[in-house]
């Protein structure tokens, strides 16, 4: 009989065939979403973080939490993996006697795409409301879906969960306070989806605590606009974060030894944070471009995306897709939304711009086709094929 030796047959070299040099290069000419990459100046950062289990709270993660706490004008914060868990610890730690239900916009990720965990986690109804204005949900939007009534037939609110921006764009800061003055009357718990609220403050100018302060909650995301590899946050008052905490190792997302990704996280929050505002003007320098070609614009880019219809141009998603990706350095553009990041590159702007030129110009199209047409604004969101959300 023969044995491998185990030891051998375990070993494994992830690194094998990996171009990271090519792989930076697709990530500048991506214009998806959570695509960002670490810097090998973000790792020499983290690595000096502490070492402990954070279980146990550990030190540098603490710091971080401290330090978030502060920033966002909260007592408490929680670093966990994912924006998703960030969200459904909230809501699971507001929430306590079904039946209940939230509040919240139509086109949210809580709603669209955290797997019906408001009901798997919660047993909480969501009410998705159409935002009137097409734009963000208002006072009024608010007061006529919610349920305050103890009629039997209904699950009342118990929580309005916001979200900014949402789908790139801002809500304006005077109707979250209208919002919130009015749920705080009718004791109903205000959670926001501040995954990119790091956008709505760099372009605002607007202090983060102050964007905050209409909430009880708000998960926030070092993964997305800020380029961090992994995490987010939850804030709010010391309970509901203790609540969370017990909450987290419930759900099995206590970690150990995460020092390296508070690391990672407290240096995208000092280092990438201010880079915002550039992202903010290559994507309207992407819209300016699409709208003198004769494009649709969806959703203008009030941050970091555009969403487009290329139809006025003669052209669909799907080959204008596979032409970006069969150029000389591929673009990798999916859909209706087109998504500018920290590591997007002016070029690739650029180059998208002119590929949607040429395009034209092969199928005799020279100039803008008036194609303006009404927009259903709670369908927007057009994909090639499914990715990642
Ligand atoms: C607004 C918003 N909230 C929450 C999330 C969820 O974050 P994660 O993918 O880390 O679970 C996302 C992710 O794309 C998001 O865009």
């Amino acid at each position: 009989m023969t044995h491998n030796n185990p030891f051998e047959v375990a070993r494994i070299d992830v690194n094998a065939g990996i171009d990271i040099e090519a792989m930076r290069s697709v990530i500048s000419r991506s214009f998806t979403y959570t695509i960002t990459a670490p810097t090998d100046e973000m790792y020499a950062y983290a690595i000096h973080s502490s070492l402990g289990d954070d279980v146990y709270e550990e030190a540098s993660t603490k710091i971080l939490e401290a330090h978030m706490a502060t920033l966002f004008g909260k007592e408490a914060a929680i670093f966990v993996a994912s924006g998703t868990m960030s969200n459904q610890l909230a809501l699971r730690a507001h929430l306590f006697q079904p039946p209940h239900s939230i509040l919240c916009d139509v086109r949210s990720h809580i709603h669209c795409y955290e797997a019906g965990g408001a009901a798997y986690h919660s047993q909480a109804t969501v009410i998705p409301v159409i935002p009137s204005n097409s734009h963000h949900l208002t006072l009024d939007d608010v007061k006529k879906y919610i349920v305050t009534e103890t009629d039997i037939h209904f699950s009342t609110t118990k929580v309005v969960a916001l979200e900014n921006t949402l789908n790139g764009t801002i809500f304006p800061q005077d109707e979250i306070i209208k919002i919130a003055e009015y749920c705080k009357s009718i004791d109903v718990r205000m959670h926001l989806d501040g995954a990119r609220i790091w956008h709505v403050a760099a372009e605002t100018g607007i202090p983060l605590d102050i964007l905050c302060s209409p909430f009880d909650s708000i998960s926030c995301c070092f993964s997305k606009g800020l380029g961090a590899p992994v995490g987010s946050c939850l804030l709010g008052s010391k309970a509901l974060i203790a609540r969370a905490r017990g909450l987290r190792k419930l759900f099995g997302g206590g970690m150990r030894q995460i020092g390296f990704l508070a690391g990672c996280a407290a240096f995208a929050l000092s280092n990438h944070f201010k880079l915002l505002p550039d992202v903010h003007d290559l994507a309207r320098k992407l819209e300016q471009g699409l709208r003198n070609l004769g494009a649709q614009i969806l959703v203008p880019a009030e941050t970091c995306m555009v969403f487009y219809d290329p139809k006025p141009l003669g052209l669909d998603y799907l080959e204008i897709s596979e032409r970006a990706a069969a150029l000389p350095l591929p673009i990798k553009a999916g859909g209706s939304r087109l998504v500018v990041h920290i590591q997007t590159s002016t070029q690739t702007v650029d180059d998208f711009l002119d590929l949607l030129k040429t395009m034209m110009a092969e199928k005799g199209i020279l100039g803008v086709t008036n194609g303006h047409r009404e927009v259903d604004y709670t369908n927007i969101y057009v994909r090639v094929k499914k990715t990642e959300d």
